[in-house]
């Protein structure tokens, strides 16, 4: 089976072609980042937009790199949700029209799922049976929680932030140093000789249940709005550290961001399991730091860690085809409405 599947939630346009063993034939990824750096940060007036102009350039040029026709394609699958509407609605529109042109069925995929599954693509990738029940760290520019993810596909929600995403704190702390956007590489780079506990910020936050954890364990949540009060506070009242202590700065920060990732999900790994294996995929897991610290998380729980491979952590159309490979008997069915939906929660 060969399936085309496209993703368009935020502002990278992207189509891979995916077979039923999960080889990725193509993996296009049209990036946005420099339509949107002028304004620091994705404008999703802009984002839809520019979806709209490369949308079918990006399948085509999938199609010829999967050496593969229109004629040999099997399924469609795009992301529904969660993500920016206008954004989404250009991948939907697109597919649906091409559903019905090809006479193909069109699966709805939820991304955060997408994300979930991108730790089963590449070649040294696990397979979907290997792993009885396996804890994702998912964290991304827009999400960030603690997922169980069974050996059947099917997904608990443990834990999720309660404000910032751990991207978006990262995006926000590189804003306030002038750092420029997207803020999670950049932060990186300038912490690169920097002492990390040369600046104190403040460690993980102690979580109490209140409206916004809900049903959630507390402990298992996140949290990142006093962090980056901190960073506000700091810079404001020793303004001289943007010079002088630019390096040490972006240390501290991303080590303390970092820092309650692996506190939750060391104590969702103890208390929470078990678990026979540490995952780790979005965007943020394509950091350098942040990937030693979850090897030592791994090593001390006796655990393998299972890394999404760098280009499948950041938005891409693959993780969302391996998602309705593997997906498929519980996704929506052709036929039925598909709709976009940008509040879809990681277990809908
Ligand atoms: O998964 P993703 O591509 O998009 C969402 O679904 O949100 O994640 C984007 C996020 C951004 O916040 C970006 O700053 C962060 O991933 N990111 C990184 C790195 N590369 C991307 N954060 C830390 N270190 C990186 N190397
Ligand atoms: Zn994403």
């Amino acid at each position: 089976m060969q399936l085309l599947a496209v993703e368009s939630s935020c502002d990278e346009t992207s189509a891979a072609v995916v077979d039923d063993l999960l080889t990725v034939r193509s993996n296009v990824v049209y990036s946005q980042v420099a339509r949107h750096q002028p304004f620091g940060g994705v404008v999703p007036e802009l984002a839809s937009r520019c979806h709209v102009e490369v949308m079918m350039p990006v399948l085509e040029q999938a199609l010829a790199e999967a050496g593969t026709g229109w004629a040999d394609l099997d399924a469609l699958a795009v992301t529904r949700g969660p993500g920016l509407a206008s954004s989404l609605l250009t991948g939907l529109a697109a597919t649906r029209a091409l559903a019905l042109r090809l006479d193909l069925p069109l699966y709805g995929v939820n991304h955060l799922q997408g994300h979930l599954h991108s730790i089963y693509l590449g070649k040294a990738a696990p397979s979907p049976e290997q792993y009885r029940s396996t804890l994702v760290l998912l964290v991304s520019g827009g999400h960030t929680a603690l997922v169980r993810l069974d050996h059947d596909g099917s997904t608990h929600l443990l834990g999720q932030t309660l404000d910032d995403a751990a991207g978006e704190a990262l995006d926000k702390g590189a804003s306030l140093l002038g750092l420029g956007y997207p803020g999670g590489p950049a932060i990186e780079q300038a912490a690169d000789g920097g002492d990390a506990g040369a600046i104190p910020f403040p460690g993980p936050p102690r979580m109490k249940a209140s409206r916004f954890s809900g049903s959630l364990d507390p402990r298992f949540c996140f949290s990142f709005s006093g962090l980056k009060t901190a960073l506000l506070y700091t810079l404001r009242d020793r303004p001289e550290l943007r010079e002088q202590g630019l390096a040490d700065c972006a240390a501290g920060y991303q080590e303390a961001a970092f820092r309650v990732l692996i506190q939750r999900a060391r104590r969702a790994l103890e208390e929470a399991g078990p678990f026979e294996a540490l995952a780790c995929v979005g965007g943020v897991a394509r950091n350098r730091r942040l990937r030693e610290l979850l090897e030592h998380t791994a090593a001390q729980a006796g655990v393998p860690l299972l890394l999404a491979e760098p280009e499948y952590c950041t938005d891409n159309a693959a993780m969302i085809g391996a998602a309705a490979v593997l997906r498929r008997p519980q996704l929506t069915r052709p036929g039925d409405p598909l709709d976009a939906v940008p509040n879809l929660a990681v277990d809908a």
